[in-house]
């Protein structure tokens, strides 16, 4: 039976991954600045992680939602306490977009409203409601375009306000650091104000943290650069470091009702042993930390670079604008330099989402192989 064919493949079979390196069949050694989309958040197989869920998966891997989970109340408290989002509530999932899914629907429950704001150039998932709220019509079904999306601005705040006071809007959607479209993100009064007006309107604020949540960009959350109170947080990603998990954050003014959210998969006893010791690794090596310290020491050299023409993101969500295409540059990366990164629907976009335990000795290695690559 041949695999559905939707994803254009780079020629290069990995089998193994240690830290920030990953090894091919032919053991080849690639550095992995790219972390798998931005997945890989403590490094690949990191021992801790490797002896929790080997632990747990021979002792329970799963078991429904119908019976107590101790381990779901600890990784929620370890969350609250990493996160510092003080007496929000968990709700455990499997993926970034029904991590999204959920958070539109709960806010839709909530304030009893059918329509989305979401903004140019997002990216939350290709379910019903993410993809929706997703600015790509390549990836929009007709049977997506019966949900009430209007895309605006990043910056428009008048069109914000304007959208808002209509009444029937139940959630404005931001990733404050913009992932598969580009890295860009809005200026500080923009989200500060946007939150304001939520708050006014009965309008749910959701903080799309799926890419930059997680300490990706030098705090635990990227909306924590700003003053604002999400009402809802989406998360994936580096939560698993591989393992397929999802969740939400949900503010303690949205209350629980039997039967509102569920799931078969979401918060199962491997998942859980997954997520706590990404959390605990994430306290014990001080990530946060090593994603401000290395991103500083990466942007001071990508200055030194006359090719660069623009730096954007923050912490270890990093993109290097060109004045050309990326896509030969990504190619010749990986198959003469051995080294992934990731692209964007910015097409000259370079973007860098390396594991959080990235070393400056691998920043060294990297920009030696662009310089040569550019002036090859
Ligand atoms: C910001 C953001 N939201 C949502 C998603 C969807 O996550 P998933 O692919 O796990 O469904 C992604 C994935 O790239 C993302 O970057």
């Amino acid at each position: 039976m041949p695999l559905f064919n939707v994803y254009p493949l780079y020629d290069v079979t990995p089998v193994k991954a240690k830290g920030i390196y990953v090894y091919d069949d032919n053991k080849t050694e690639y550095l992995d600045l790219y972390g798998g989309h931005g997945v890989i958040s403590i490094g690949h197989g990191h021992p801790k992680y490797v002896e929790a869920v080997s632990k747990q998966v021979s002792r329970l891997g799963f078991y429904s939602n119908a019976i107590q989970n101790p381990l779901q109340k600890k990784l929620a408290s370890k969350l609250e306490e990493v996160s510092g989002c003080k007496d929000y509530q968990l709700f455990l999932c499997n993926s970034g977009a029904e991590a999204n899914e959920n958070a539109l629907k709960l806010a839709s429950f909530k304030t009893e409203k059918p329509r989305v704001i979401a903004f140019s150039n997002s990216f939350h998932g290709r379910t019903s409601a993410a993809v929706a709220a997703t600015d790509n019509k390549n990836i929009i079904a007709p049977i997506n375009a019966q949900q009430k999306v209007t895309f605006l601005d990043l910056n428009d705040i008048d069109a914000v306000k304007t959208e808002l006071e209509k009444g029937d809007v139940c959630a404005v959607i931001v990733e404050f650091i913009q992932g598969v479209g580009g890295l860009d993100q809005a200026d500080a009064t923009f989200y500060e104000q946007v939150d304001a007006l939520c708050k006014a309107n009965n309008t749910m604020f959701i903080a799309d943290e799926i890419q930059c949540g997680y300490g990706r960009s030098g705090k635990f959350f990227a909306y924590q650069y700003y003053n604002v109170t999400p009402d809802i947080i989406s998360i994936a990603k580096g939560m698993g470091n591989g393992f397929p998990m999802g969740g939400i954050l949900i503010h303690p003014s949205i209350e629980a009702k039997f039967g509102m959210l569920g799931t078969t998969f979401g918060g199962n006893h491997l998942a859980c042993a997954a997520g706590l010791s990404v959390l605990e690794v994430i306290v014990e090596q001080n990530l946060l930390e090593n994603a401000n310290e290395i991103s500083c020491y990466f942007l001071k050299i990508a200055k030194t670079i006359p090719q660069i023409k623009k730096i954007k993101g923050k912490g270890l969500m990093l993109g290097l604008e060109f004045d050309f295409e990326v896509g030969d540059l990504r190619k010749k990366l990986i198959y003469d330099y051995h080294i992934f990164t990731g692209g964007a629907m910015n097409k000259k976009l370079l973007r860098i989402l390396p594991p959080l335990t990235v070393r400056k000795d691998h920043i060294n290695h990297f920009f030696e192989a662009l310089v040569d690559a550019l002036e090859a």
